[in-house]
């Protein structure tokens, strides 16, 4: 279980990263944050490209910065966007949680009102390709 305190301070960071979006084409910046299994917590933010494709979402920059710090367990995830309903991460984020997070780790998900659902990455993304799955075929 999280402590509330913890939670309320992911979401303070993730908001705090909708000011650091790079957001030049969409003009619609996301928040992120990540809690490890230490209890640190690593923001980001969506970083945009003139080359659309190589655009970041926020989940895969908070994700890629703790594991870039050398962090590889985690417990929580937040992520904010000025949506109408709580945003809902895209499919390629999906997949990276699902690289790097237990399946049964909760997803707040999270509009600038305040509104949130609560979704853990088995739920986001069932069936997912996972580092276990390229056993058959090694010799
Ligand atoms: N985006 C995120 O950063 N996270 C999400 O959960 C949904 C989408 C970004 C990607 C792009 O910069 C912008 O939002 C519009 O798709």
């Amino acid at each position: 279980m999280i402590d509330g305190d913890k939670v309320k301070e992911m979401i303070k960071q993730a908001t705090v990263m909708l000011d650091q979006a790079y957001v030049p084409y969409s003009h619609f910046p996301v928040g992120a944050a990540i809690l490890t299994r230490e209890g640190k917590i690593f923001a980001g933010c969506n970083i945009e490209n003139a080359s659309y494709g190589l655009s970041n979402c926020a989940e895969r920059t908070a994700i890629f910065k703790a594991i870039s710090s050398g962090y590889r367990q985690f417990d929580y995830l937040v992520v904010i966007g000025q949506t109408d309903q709580p945003i809902t991460p895209c499919g390629a984020c999906r997949q990276v949680m699902s690289e790097f997070c237990q399946s049964d780790m909760p997803v707040l998900m999270v509009n600038s009102k305040g509104d949130w659902v609560s979704q853990t990455i088995g739920q986001l993304l069932p069936d997912n390709f996972k580092p276990g799955d390229m056993e058959y075929g090694k010799q």
